[in-house]
């Protein structure tokens, strides 16, 4: 039984969930969605198939959308989702449900994981409690999933959020003077939009507002020139567990 989890993580909280789901069951590899955002054609075979994700705006990431429509798969692989997410997850099982079966596959199952907010800033006390919970967490979903279930995916009562239909650089991402152009954030940008010129980050229009740019930048130079002001400096968060290198090999890339 050969399993792949296809993973997107901008400061970690999806990526130790994929690895915690990865170690309990069988065969299974983890791949780093942004490390397929160049291939036009992505052949899936695989015994069963899992998305591990944050939800943005009660969606998937638009880069997650991108590589789904690319997905050809063999055969009827069982699929699963497990999302992370601060608040709500809005009805995310059901548009990945819908985006699956545009490619002739449909989720089987979905499982939610509370963890720190990496956009909007939840009190210390409330993330230091997420996160210690996470690992019992994935353990129960993992018990669950290792029954294979079927399950409905028929919207849940959920907020309207706003869909991200496609990437747009919402909230103005840039580079102030304090930037040293040591370019991590063009290596570490998952959609490849980011690019040094002349030693300073040129931001492009393909922007998932992921903000791995902004947590990662090790001058914190990065910042959203169109958030709202409570937003645009404030707080840096990254998963204890996850480095700098742990997100660059998630996307393919090295560290130097
Ligand atoms: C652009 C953006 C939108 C988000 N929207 C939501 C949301 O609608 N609901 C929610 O519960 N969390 C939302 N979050 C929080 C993330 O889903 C959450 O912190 C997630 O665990 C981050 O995962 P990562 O560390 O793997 O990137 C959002 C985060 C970002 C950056």
């Amino acid at each position: 039984m050969k399993t792949l989890i296809y993973c997107f993580s901008a400061t970690g909280n999806s990526l130790t969930t994929a690895r915690l789901l990865a170690a309990g069951l069988e065969n299974c590899s983890v791949v780093g969605l942004a490390s397929l955002l160049e291939q036009e054609t992505i052949p899936v075979e695989a015994d069963a198939v899992g998305f591990v994700y944050p939800v943005y705006y009660g969606d998937m990431p638009h880069l997650m959308r991108r590589i789904i429509s690319r997905m050809t798969f063999t055969g009827h692989p069982y699929i699963f989702s497990v999302c992370t997410r601060k608040g709500h997850h809005g009805d995310v099982a059901a548009r990945l449900d819908t985006l699956l079966r545009q490619r002739g596959q449909h989720l089987s199952f979905s499982r939610h994981v509370p963890m720190p907010g990496n956009s909007r800033l939840s009190p210390p006390e409330k993330n230091a409690e997420m996160l210690s919970a996470q690992e019992d967490t994935v353990a129960a979903i993992l018990q669950d999933l290792r029954a294979f279930p079927a399950e409905d995916h028929s919207p849940e009562t959920a907020p309207q959020l706003t869909p991200v239909h496609e990437a747009s650089n919402m909230r103005g991402m840039e580079a102030e003077d304090n930037c040293v152009g040591c370019g991590t954030c063009e290596r570490a940008c998952p959609m490849q939009n980011i690019r040094l010129v002349e030693g300073r980050p040129v931001i492009g229009d393909d922007c998932i507002s992921c903000l791995t740019c902004f947590h990662w930048c090790p001058q914190e130079a990065i910042w959203m020139s169109r958030a709202e002001e409570e937003m645009q400096r404030r707080f840096k968060y990254h998963h204890p567990a996850v480095t700098l290198d742990d997100i660059l090999a998630l996307k393919g890339v090295r560290h130097e």
